[in-house]
């Protein structure tokens, strides 16, 4: 795709993502020579720095135990240029600068690809999206400059049609990369290969055999430190619109025509457009509170307005209005601050039929998406021996025992591959964009217009008190307590 080598530059160099992610994700596709030949990369900010205090902001971000010589070699691919972002003169030097850089690798006209990585606040996104497309594309020629942007996308769906308009007139949908970043886990990247290379499961995928299927994020930390940002967006916003919907489209839509972007995302949206929009009935929001062994409230930071009703919590229900899927709620819940930090889908099959084995426990489908990659079945078996009763254990796949030396990429690694190959099939479409909107906006609406407020719950918690009840009346049903995944807690 970018056999002619690239130009990668990263706006917003300096900043937290950049640093955190971008970067050490590039490193390791340097380490492991899945960077094109005659790539080099370029950070952008507006912060004056050298090449060298700049490397020094990087490096801490690699890993601890890396080879420095191949540290150094990495490094001698990047260089930094500081400039405004909206201001013409700063573009035409960052240009300059970047021909040179062709130049001096000898790079042809029509292969003189450029990827601009936009690690940037909403504030600036559009006046850099703007820059670049009028001074660093070329317009004339064959060479490729393909664009990745990074959430929020809007945070309605009126502000989405709006920044989908604005960038529509400055870079083709086809030229576009919209990161969720949930689309680079590995467990993700695997839902659709579960699906749909195993002939097993594909007559039980449906409201015949599948009673509830539930989608959890949690983490055991709070917003410490940046709840400025995460006040005007809410739990709903940062993680349901996007990452766990995006889970719930892979499990849940019909089996693409090709593994082609194209594909694949035609899927999506005709799966999300069925999903009716959320109701508040169907919603359960908290906020954390702090604990009494010294742990803060979600309001006790300094950066979150008094009396803030934003969800830190949020549990809903959709509901895909379809032959395959209907009646059968699909439960997201989604929680910061929370007891442990693991991310799952959980599909709960229905009862077992008759009484010859009364009372036996359902069957569970669960696919741990972190931490410790795994999928398991609960299954009902025999208690070995001189025995007859029924026993719940479990099918087990877990990466770490299964597969060794397995090396699992971070996502953002993969996702920066998948663009330098031009596979656009982890990565959002405008139209899709659109239908998650939809189908979270009139809620979203709703818990401003009623000024909701959220139900407390204590820093390290399960969440709020009222979610069973929640979840009973939704069908879910809680089995066998003296059941526990033996790999829960490796993490
Ligand atoms: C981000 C959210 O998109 O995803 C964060 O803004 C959240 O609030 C993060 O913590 C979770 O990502 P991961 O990869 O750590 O599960």
């Amino acid at each position: 795709h970018m056999h002619g080598g690239v130009t990668v530059i990263v706006f917003g160099a300096s900043g937290d993502l950049a640093k955190k992610k971008t970067f050490p994700a590039l490193y390791r596709l340097f380490k492991n020579a899945r960077l094109p030949v005659s790539t080099k990369i370029i950070g952008y900010a507006r912060s004056h720095l050298e090449d060298q205090a700049f490397h020094e902001k990087v490096v801490g971000y690699l890993g601890k135990d890396e080879d420095p010589k191949t540290v150094q070699d990495f490094f001698s691919l990047c260089s930094y240029v500081s400039g405004k972002y909206d201001e013409d003169d700063s573009f035409i030097n960052l240009d300059n600068f970047i021909t040179a850089s062709e130049d001096s690798r000898n790079m042809q006209d029509n292969q003189r690809n450029r990827l601009f990585y936009m690690a940037l606040p909403p504030s600036v996104f559009l006046d850099v999206a703007r820059g670049c497309s009028k001074h660093l594309v070329k317009k004339d020629t064959a060479s490729l400059y393909p664009i990745i942007i990074e959430k929020p996308f809007g945070k309605s769906l009126p502000t989405c049609n709006q920044l989908l308009k604005d960038m529509s007139g400055l870079f083709q949908e086809s030229d576009t990369y919209r990161i969720d970043h949930y689309l680079g886990k590995e467990m993700v990247k695997n839902i659709m290969t579960v699906r749909f290379a195993n002939v097993l499961l594909s007559p039980l995928w449906n409201n015949q055999h599948i009673s509830s299927v539930q989608i959890t994020f949690k983490e055991n930390f709070g917003t410490e430190g940046r709840g400025g940002y995460f006040d005007e967006f809410g739990i709903i916003r940062d993680v349901m619109q996007n990452h766990l919907l995006q889970v719930l489209s892979l499990l849940a839509m019909e089996r693409p025509i090709g593994r082609d972007g194209e594909a694949i995302r035609d899927e999506k949206v005709k799966l999300l457009r069925c999903v009716k929009p959320i109701t508040l009935e169907d919603t359960l929001v908290g906020q954390y509170v702090g604990n009494n062994s010294g742990k803060p409230g979600y309001q006790d930071d300094d950066t979150v307005p008094k009396g803030s009703r934003c969800p830190t919590f949020a549990l809903t229900t959709l509901w895909i209005d379809n032959e395959r899927w209907d009646g059968v709620p699909f439960i997201m819940k989604a929680g910061k601050a929370m007891e442990r930090s693991k991310v799952e889908v959980r599909v709960q099959f229905k009862k077992v039929p008759g009484s010859l084995f009364g009372g036996v426990s359902r069957n569970e489908l669960v696919l741990r998406i972190q931490p410790n990659e795994a999928i398991y079945l609960k299954f009902n078996n025999k208690r070995p021996g001189l025995s007859s009763e029924t026993l719940l254990t479990d099918l087990d796949l877990t990466y770490q025992e299964r597969y060794e030396n397995m090396r699992i990429p971070e996502a953002y690694e993969s996702l920066i591959l998948d663009v330098l190959k031009g596979d656009h099939s982890n990565f959002v479409r405008d139209d899709e964009l659109q239908a998650a909107w939809t189908i979270f906006d009139g809620m979203l609406n709703g818990l401003e217009e009623q000024e909701v407020v959220p139900k407390p719950y204590t820093y390290g918690s399960r969440g709020p008190a009222e979610e069973s009840a929640f979840l009973q009346r939704l069908g879910v049903v809680r089995q066998n307590p003296g059941y526990t995944w033996p790999k829960q807690d490796i993490d």
